[in-house]
């Protein structure tokens, strides 16, 4: 993945742990990369790893850690870095949701081996709609879920998703009901 998405998880780390903690994630994690590039690629192994190693010392499930990067991702990382794609992706929590499968479209101009989730939606209703999650990396359900929430946090719109269907499970793909 590209480095922006390891500089994220450290500049949450340092913000609420403060940059000691961060040195020591990264020495359990076994990670030795003193700073990392946004536009740089890096193995997905080592983001797993940083997760890893916050969850141990932390004591925190790393699902919690995920849910917890993704509303930062969304609430800092995507609004204060990436302001105008953020605008492109629409002006409320609806209209963002069902523009999302393309969403990535856009990031990819900008980070040309982007290997991006994909996203569809299906059964939209004025308050709720699924959305369906594909990707070849395994496990990032939480992070989804955190991503959601920040959205709603942005919107000031209050949300609730449930995992209804998951690949963990046997299912194809990861489907959400997304409520509003
Ligand atoms: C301006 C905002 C955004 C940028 C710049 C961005 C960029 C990225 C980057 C660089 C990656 C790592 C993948 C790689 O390097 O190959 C990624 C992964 C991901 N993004 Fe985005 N993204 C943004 C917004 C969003 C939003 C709004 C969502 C959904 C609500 C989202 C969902 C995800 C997910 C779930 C992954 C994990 C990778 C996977 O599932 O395979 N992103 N994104």
């Amino acid at each position: 993945m590209y480095g922006m998405v390891n500089k994220a998880i450290e500049e949450m780390v340092c913000k609420h742990h403060g940059k000691p903690a961060w040195e020591q994630i990264k020495e359990r994690a076994g990670v030795d990369v003193p700073m990392f590039v946004s536009n740089e690629g890096y193995e997905d192994a080592i983001t797993y790893q940083l997760v890893t190693a916050a969850s141990e010392l932390t004591g925190a499930p790393a699902s919690q850690i995920l849910e917890a990067f993704g509303e930062h991702w969304i609430l800092h990382t995507a609004r204060e870095g990436y302001g105008d794609l953020m605008d492109a992706g629409g002006d409320n929590l609806p209209q963002f949701l069902k523009n999302l499968p393309n969403f990535h479209t856009r990031v990819i101009m900008m980070f040309p081996n982007l290997q991006p989730p994909q996203f569809e939606v299906s059964e939209v209703k004025d308050h709720s709609l699924h959305l369906h999650y594909r990707t070849h990396r395994p496990g990032l359900e939480s992070f989804v879920v955190g991503l959601l929430k920040g959205l709603g946090k942005l919107f000031q719109t209050p949300v609730q998703t449930r995992l209804i269907e998951s690949r963990s499970a046997g299912a194809d793909h990861d489907v959400f009901l997304v409520e509003w």
